[in-house]
């Protein structure tokens, strides 16, 4: 039986819909969490069946009491492994104990370079001539874990920050259910 995992995402959800079309994938996508009701990457999970865990965090006092009720679906569902894509929220000890070694992330630049918001639009106003995708382990920090894999997308003189952005998604999509299989075998 495949190994079960669960997407954190707050936004489009590009890259859960990447994960959900990737055939080969060696994981089974059995859930997804999100803290924004209106993102649409809710539709995408609606869409494929797959179930969610929406959440709001200002229903709880503390980020230990919405972990900690993540925690419990995450368990009852079999669980084993959290991919962060674009979840917009710093993950806590409750979740960074629980599951320890299995928090990855994807980021759009060449960590440690242009972490937290707006990467792609960092990168591209510094005016460097590369930038790429990172996936990473999560830590405490934001954006500041070990590194798994990268990827370089040059910025080429023609670029706008929308055409940069194009390129660096279709390498996400490309990375992430590759790295995730690695991770897997
Ligand atoms: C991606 O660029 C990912 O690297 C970052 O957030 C973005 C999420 O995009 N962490 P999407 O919602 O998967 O389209």
């Amino acid at each position: 039986m495949k190994m079960k995992a669960a997407v954190f995402a707050s936004g489009t959800g590009s890259n859960f819909q990447a994960l959900l079309d990737t055939d080969d994938l060696t994981c089974e996508i059995s859930l997804l969490v999100c803290d924004q009701p209106g993102a649409a990457v809710i539709e995408k999970a609606s869409k494929a069946g797959i179930p969610i865990f929406l959440f709001n965090p200002k229903d709880y006092d503390s980020k230990e009491a919405y972990e900690k009720e993540i925690l419990r679906v995450l368990e009852n569902r079999g669980v084993s492994w959290i991919f962060l894509a674009g979840y917009m929220r710093i993950v806590g000890s409750t979740l960074l104990h629980a599951y320890e070694g299995k928090i990855v992330n994807i980021h759009p630049s060449l960590l440690p370079s242009f972490p937290g918001k707006d990467a792609i639009g960092q990168a591209f106003q510094a005016g460097v001539e590369t930038t790429g995708v990172t996936v990473h382990y999560i830590d405490e920090g934001i954006d500041t874990g070990p590194i798994i894999a990268q990827e370089v997308v040059e910025i080429l003189p023609t670029d706008t920050q929308d055409s940069l952005t194009k390129r660096i998604q279709q390498v996400e999509h490309q990375l992430y259910p590759k790295v995730i299989n690695e991770l897997l075998s």
